[in-house]
């Protein structure tokens, strides 16, 4: 297994490794450290099918079942598809990039939900020659950039996370869908049991800081993003087929750079991890 990094403040190349049918213990608990330490895993070259990234990613946990579809009909699907082919292999048409649209603001995958996602695993099978890129930053790296004070201030905060708030600016929420994912509340700051490293958990979810005006909370939050998405902590990862790459939900951000949908053949599928902190669901209106 050879680690190549990408960036100084995380992210990491790995190869000589098989994450499909994946048999040795040793390896998943390098594969594991790897993600504490890097928080961003790029393999290149994966034979990946959907039968394998659903055993690999049981090999990290639970899988999550897709939001969408459950919320909105209680149907359990592991897998989100991501880009514009549908199952059938036909493109999907213009509603859907529009759902997808949200995906392009900075945002921690389920941060909306009870029990946040650990990791997402999103496998390419057909990216765009031009554009389709997806950006990453480091809550971790943000949160150690800031001053002694800045920290201290933060670590008593709460911040409540909202899919309905975020996404129906993008796109209208499926009413079941909304219903299944009241706002809950996080701690603002997270601590990796792992390495004990702190960082803070923001994002496009988070609709505001428990006990703050409106606008001092949403001051503090565009602040705290613009400081977290500097550009030159940002990893621009461009795709090739056959890669997978694993994130860590827990202490980055990510977005997709948008690419032109009526052009390109774009088919990734992401699994999920479920996490093991579990948050509050807030009732109080905020
Ligand atoms: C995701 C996501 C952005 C992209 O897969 O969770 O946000 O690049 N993707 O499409
Ligand atoms: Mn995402």
């Amino acid at each position: 297994m050879q680690i190549e990094p990408l960036h100084k403040d995380f992210g990491a190349c790995i190869r000589g490794v098989t994450l499909s049918g994946m048999t040795d213990p040793e390896t998943l608990i390098l594969v594991r450290q790897a993600i504490d330490e890097y928080s961003l895993l790029c393999f290149p070259d994966q034979d990946m099918s959907d039968e394998k990234q659903l055993a690999f990613t049981k090999l990290l946990g639970t899988p999550e079942a897709e939001h969408v579809l459950y919320g909105s009909t209680g149907e359990v699907s592991y897998f989100g598809t991501v880009g514009n082919v549908k199952d059938d292999g036909s493109l999907q048409d213009q509603t859907n990039a529009r759902y997808q649209s949200g995906n392009q603001l900075w945002h921690s995958d389920s941060s909306f939900r009870e029990t946040p996602s650990f990791v997402s695993i999103l496998h390419a099978h057909e990216v765009p020659a031009v554009g389709g890129e997806t950006e990453f930053v480091s809550m971790r790296s943000g949160y150690q950039r800031l001053s002694q004070d800045e920290q201290q201030r933060l670590a008593s905060m709460h911040v409540i996370h909202d899919y309905v708030f975020s996404r129906s600016a993008v796109a209208p929420v499926n009413p079941n869908h909304a219903a299944s994912l009241p706002p809950v509340m996080h701690p603002m700051v997270r601590t990796n049991p792992g390495n004990g490293h702190n960082n803070y958990y923001i994002g496009s979810h988070a609709r505001s800081i428990v006990g703050m005006s409106g606008v001092e909370s949403r001051e503090l939050l565009d602040q705290l993003l613009q400081h977290t998405t500097e550009s030159a902590h940002i990893i621009r990862h461009a795709w090739a087929a056959g890669q997978t790459v694993i994130w860590d939900n827990r202490c980055l951000l990510h977005r997709g750079a948008g690419y032109d949908a009526a052009r390109w053949r774009r088919r990734m599928r992401q699994t999920r991890v479920v996490g093991n902190e579990k948050g509050v669901i807030h009732t109080i209106p905020v």
